[in-house]
């Protein structure tokens, strides 16, 4: 029988983890059982920085991105001593299952927790929709969403003088957002990691968008692909697409804001499934959603490994660009 059990939040935050912090924690205390919440990821698991919550710590925080648990990247964790201490102060805490929400690093701690005997479920919350066992992670619809306001914006002043711009975006190893980001904001060319392009060829899309009578030409960049957005500004302003060029990285602006209406639903949905996967000992899986319905997939199948882009997608940019 489960008493207690605790939630955390772990690697980069991605905007709907506090919706499913909340979710975990109203699904849990409903269920009968005490709620703990870990601050800052695996290393405030080490350090014991563990409280209990209750329904009304977790009111309030629905709709703010981030996560009010607070996140880190811990070294120490990747250690087996750290580990060790980690152990421990969940059995000092009494916490008999644990819920980690993250991406594939922290899917990857969740998976040594279980083969260290602890009972852990884990929700894929990451902008990079880089996951395996998942078709969709918290977070990346928020920040899919803030990507095509800013490109919607550079779009205004590109235009305005006639300019192309190479826009930069996250998703470390993963070309997802600069595909999919690239389609529904009409740029002319994504480059991302899975799919080598030369120089000269982007230089010919955007120079075929100012043939057309374009006022503007978008190329969008993934931060893991082969060249950076100021190597390829230079080399465009070098080659003259026939447009002024300029650069953007968006950066961590991509992480943050209010969670859209899809990353609460998800959020929820799968914070909800995380606890009743513990209460019915259905543990040493990450619970996501694939084809529309809620999976469970095991830990060793999703941790540390990067899902590359489904590049069924890539020619779309172009036809529809025109
Ligand atoms: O994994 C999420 C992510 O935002 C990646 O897209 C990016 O490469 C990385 O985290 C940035 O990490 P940090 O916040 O540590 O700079």
């Amino acid at each position: 029988m489960l008493n207690n059990i605790a939630v955390l939040t772990s690697g980069g935050d991605a905007p709907g983890m506090n919706a499913c912090v909340r979710a975990v924690v109203r699904m849990g205390i409903s269920r009968g059982l005490r709620v703990f919440g870990v601050h800052r990821g695996y290393a405030g698991l080490i350090e014991g920085d563990i409280e209990p919550l209750t329904n009304r710590s977790v009111g309030g925080i629905m709709q703010r991105g981030g996560t009010f648990l607070q996140t880190a990247r811990s070294l120490a964790f990747m250690q087996p001593e750290g580990r060790q201490q980690a152990l421990g102060q969940l059995r000092v805490h009494g916490i008999e299952g644990l819920v980690v929400i993250g991406g594939n690093g922290s899917m990857a701690g969740a998976l040594c927790l279980r083969d260290l005997g602890v009972a852990v479920v884990g929700v894929p919350a990451s902008i990079d929709n880089d996951m395996y066992g998942t078709d969709v992670a918290i977070g990346v619809d928020t920040a899919l969403n803030t990507q095509i306001e800013t490109i919607d914006k550079i779009k205004d002043t590109a235009s305005s003088h006639n300019r192309c711009f190479v826009v930069q975006v996250m998703g470390r190893r993963c070309g997802y957002l600069a595909l999919v980001g690239g389609i529904i904001s009409g740029a002319e060319i994504s480059v991302i990691p899975e799919r080598h392009v030369a120089k000269e060829d982007i230089a010919r899309v955007l120079h075929k968008a100012h043939d057309l009578g374009k006022p503007h030409a978008i190329a969008v960049v993934a931060e893991g692909a082969e060249y950076s957005a100021a190597e390829l500004a230079e080399y465009l302003t070098q080659a003259d697409p026939g447009f002024e060029v300029r650069y953007t990285v968006l950066g961590h602006v991509q992480r943050g804001g209010a969670p859209s209406a899809a990353d609460r639903l998800l959020a929820t949905r799968l914070g909800v499934e995380a606890v009743n996967a513990l209460a019915e000992g259905k543990t040493g899986v990450m619970v996501g959603v694939v084809r529309g319905a809620i999976h469970h997939a095991d830990l060793a199948q999703v941790a540390d490994r990067t899902r590359p882009v489904d590049l069924g997608e890539y020619g779309l940019a172009d036809i529809l660009a025109r």
